[in-house]
């Protein structure tokens, strides 16, 4: 993760990148909540590898990937993963296109409601409580794909409009074949959830 700060904090002295970017959106990209829930995630993920080795490639895509730190991070955990990063968001997508600078991921603008699954074996979406209709997202997966998911219980949010109020209620909205990891972590301001399984 540090790695991935390291080339989000660069990309901003690009010239015009500040302009893209507002002081709240530094502050909520790098605040604590945000962190540790991406630190959650990859720690998962690596020992999703460590008890996997004969995962050959994982094509991911970090859907609601903002300004490409996650992607960053496991493009530079493994090298079995390329990350890319999707966001619907014209300015989020060009510093993510920085933040992803040599990579073998690359940061790209699209809905993730319209975006074609069909090359990716791994999905990622720590926004899904931006989502109208969760599962009719994750209708889109192809079969077979590793899904890692997190929501929380943070309502009260600006543009978070599906909320959950347990890992288990994800689980069910999820609706996936095999479960591998279900649980929460309780922040200051709200509580996290993730589900990890196979579509
Ligand atoms: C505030 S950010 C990330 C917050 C999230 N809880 C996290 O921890 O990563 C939410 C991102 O989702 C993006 N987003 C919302 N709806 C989207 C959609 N339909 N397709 C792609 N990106 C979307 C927004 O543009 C924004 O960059």
């Amino acid at each position: 993760m540090t790695e991935a700060i390291i080339n989000f904090t660069n990309s901003l002295y690009t010239p015009t990148c500040m302009e893209l970017i507002t002081k709240e959106e530094i502050r909520d990209a790098l605040s604590s909540g945000q962190l540790l829930s991406k630190l959650w995630l990859l720690d998962k993920f690596q020992i999703i590898f460590e008890k996997n080795p004969e995962i050959k490639k994982l094509d991911t895509v970090v859907v609601g990937g903002w300004l490409g730190l996650l992607a960053r991070a496991l493009n530079h955990l493994d090298e079995r993963i390329v990350a890319d990063s999707v966001d619907i968001s014209l300015s989020a997508t060009t510093i993510a296109c920085l933040t992803l600078d040599n990579c073998p991921g690359t940061a790209i603008l699209s809905d993730m409601m319209l975006l074609d699954y069909s090359k990716y074996n791994c999905v990622i979406n720590t926004s899904s409580e931006h989502l109208s209709d969760i599962t009719s997202w994750s209708q889109k997966i192809n079969k077979g794909s590793l899904v890692i998911v997190q929501n929380n219980n943070g309502k009260e949010i600006q543009d978070h409009i599906s909320c959950v109020d347990s890992s288990l209620e994800l689980e069910k909205i999820l609706n996936l074949d095999e479960i591998y990891y279900s649980d929460e972590i309780i922040f200051p301001f709200y509580t996290r959830f993730m589900v990890i399984g196979k579509k």
